[in-house]
């Protein structure tokens, strides 16, 4: 593992300090392998440690490392808790292309975590407000996420809180931005993409004790050289990071190369 830089950002008019913790890795199984590591050491610090987790293809190397984890007895999801990030809607129950069961086939089915420890947003629900605010005040009852990991979208979405979205949104339906449309068909077997979704919103993952973006690969360069040295703005949610007191980002020398 190699540490490459850690930088300060003020701001506002009575300026706090902040850091972003940036670690670049040398290939992508040290990013892999470290990731895991960091995440190992938050579960034994904190067994009932609650999580908010992304499906996408960036975290999937990272899970199955996890679950080795578990199956070894280094680490246990017992006592923790996972929300799922977010859900494309429109799409069949038992699609694989949806976030909960990518989440559930790359993950949930390799640890230990109870089944009623699992939440997720049914974006099949009739009443998908009502869905949405119970998903709310279940994380607030529950005094909000100890650690969130997230992709990176190439429009710099945060789940799906795509370019533009309120600094206070809550869970809600969103109409997806064409390039995550596009982005989807990775996921699908089929060519019925989704338009739309549910995610956790803004409010919920800036305000997550400790937060990790997640990013590998030459296609995500372009746009975390814009989330460390553009500006910071809800037009590229992922820069907002950059004010939160502990965000961590991990990315492989190929999604780092521009920095
Ligand atoms: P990916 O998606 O992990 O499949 O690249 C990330 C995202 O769009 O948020």
């Amino acid at each position: 593992m190699r540490r490459a830089f850690s930088f300060v950002e003020n701001f506002g008019p009575k300026p706090k300090l902040r850091t972003m913790n940036f670690l670049r890795f040398e290939s992508e199984q040290t990013w892999i392998q470290s990731t895991a590591a960091f995440w190992r050491d938050r579960l034994r610090a904190n067994p009932r440690l609650r999580m908010c987790l992304p499906s996408g293809h960036t975290p999937n190397k990272i899970y199955a490392e996890l679950g080795r984890s578990v199956a070894r007895g280094l680490i246990s999801f017992r006592e923790s808790e996972v929300f799922a990030l977010d859900d494309f809607g429109g799409l069949a129950p038992d699609d694989a292309g949806r976030c909960r069961n990518m989440l559930q086939r790359y993950l949930l089915d390799h640890v230990d975590l109870p089944k009623e420890r699992f939440h997720f947003i049914d974006a099949e629900a009739p009443d998908l407000n009502r869905v949405c605010r119970e998903y709310d005040e279940l994380i607030e009852s529950r005094g909000g996420f100890d650690l969130t990991l997230l992709g990176i979208g190439l429009n710099g979405h945060l789940g799906l809180n795509e370019p533009g979205s309120s600094l206070d949104s809550g869970t809600r339906r969103v109409d997806l931005h064409s390039s995550t449309i596009q982005a989807s068909a990775a996921y699908l077997t089929h060519a019925n993409l989704p338009t739309w979704g549910v995610g956790a919103g803004l409010k919920q993952l800036l305000s997550s004790r400790e937060v990790w973006l997640l990013a590998n690969g030459p296609k995500k360069a372009e746009i975390i050289r814009r989330v460390v040295k553009g500006e910071i703005s809800v037009e590229v949610p992922a820069s907002l990071l950059r004010r939160h007191p502990a965000c961590f980002l991990f990315v492989d020398s190929e999604a780092g190369k521009l920095l």
